[in-house]
């Protein structure tokens, strides 16, 4: 059955008395905000004026080598989008691999702001690597694609009900140039986010009648930035068993304009696909990778 077409679509704009961000009055959830990319979204939608639905798992998991994101830093990523703006900020810890916490995040964003917006499936683990494809345990490789793929999901699952009823909305998965080209020793992270682009365009056809779009961004190699805590990169070196100056190196030389990515430059991106400038742009791949994936 073809779904109606959309009627006149009821998307909020600026409140009274506050000055008109590319996101006021809208409502963003960000998951994996605690640090790295998601805290630079999470500030980048402060900025442009949204209320944010802040999560992130705020542990450790078993499995996962390194240690994954606090409730600490998931406070301080709210502490700074409130200096930079956002209307309110709630934060709510949730594994994204829970259906439960999944359903009670989204119902926290509904209860406070009435409606969701945006959802920037960030959460994800880049662990195990540095293993040959045939040396991952089932259990490793269970792990990644729960975080990677089936988090990204069951987030989508949750929101849908809420957008397609609103008849507006933007979902942004942060793939990985992963998601484009194979990279060694990374079977588990290469074929999860893979199939992030693959969710995120049969997504996109399923909610486009309902005014839904959904899109994925690719960034290539992102710097450990000290303010936002990110640490991915480094990590991947040591399970490399490779000095992280010589890891970002490795990158750079790749990259053709011959940087590493920053967390704000991937916010730019994560911005634009959230707001109405890219209203014509669903099911797409945006790459934030230095020009990597066109050699
Ligand atoms: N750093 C890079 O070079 C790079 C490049 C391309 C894509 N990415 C992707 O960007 C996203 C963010 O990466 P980052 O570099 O900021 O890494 P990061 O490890 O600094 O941040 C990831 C966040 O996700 C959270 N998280 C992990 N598992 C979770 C779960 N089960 N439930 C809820 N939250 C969970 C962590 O606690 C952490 O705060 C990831 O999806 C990653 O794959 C990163």
């Amino acid at each position: 059955m073809t779904a109606p077409a959309p009627t006149a679509h009821d998307v909020p704009t600026a409140p009274a008395g506050r000055p008109p961000g590319r996101l006021a009055g809208r409502t963003a959830l960000v998951t994996g905000a605690a640090r790295g990319i998601g805290r630079a979204c999470a500030v980048a939608y402060a900025r442009a004026g949204a209320d944010l639905l802040l999560t992130d798992i705020g542990r450790d998991l078993p499995g996962v080598p390194y240690p994954l994101g606090t409730a600490d830093q998931l406070a301080h990523t709210a502490l700074l989008c409130r200096e930079q703006g956002a209307g309110s900020v709630v934060t709510v810890p949730a594994d994204v691999r829970d259906t439960e916490d999944v359903r009670a995040v989204v119902d926290a964003a509904l209860d406070r702001f009435g409606r969701i917006d945006v959802l920037l499936n960030n959460a994800g683990i880049a662990a195990p690597s540095g293993k040959t494809v045939h040396d991952i345990t089932p259990d490793e490789w269970d792990l990644m694609l729960d975080v990677d793929v089936s988090g990204a999901w069951r987030m989508i699952r949750a929101v849908g009900g809420a957008m397609t009823r609103q008849r507006s909305g933007s979902i942004v998965n942060v793939a990985s140039t992963a998601g484009l080209v194979g990279y060694r020793h990374f079977a588990g992270y290469v074929t999860a986010k893979h199939a992030l682009v693959g969710l995120t365009k049969a997504a996109a056809l399923d909610l486009a009648p309902f005014g839904v779009r959904v899109n994925a961004l690719c960034p290539g190699s992102v710097r450990d930035d000290e303010a936002a805590e990110g640490r991915m990169l480094s990590e991947i070196a040591r399970s490399l068993d490779v000095p992280v100056e010589e890891h970002e190196q490795t990158f750079v030389a790749a990259q053709p304009m011959n940087r590493l990515i920053e967390p704000d430059d991937v916010a730019g991106a994560a911005l634009w696909l959230a707001s109405d400038e890219s209203r014509q742009v669903t099911g797409s791949t945006v790459t934030v990778d230095g020009g990597f994936t066109s050699r």
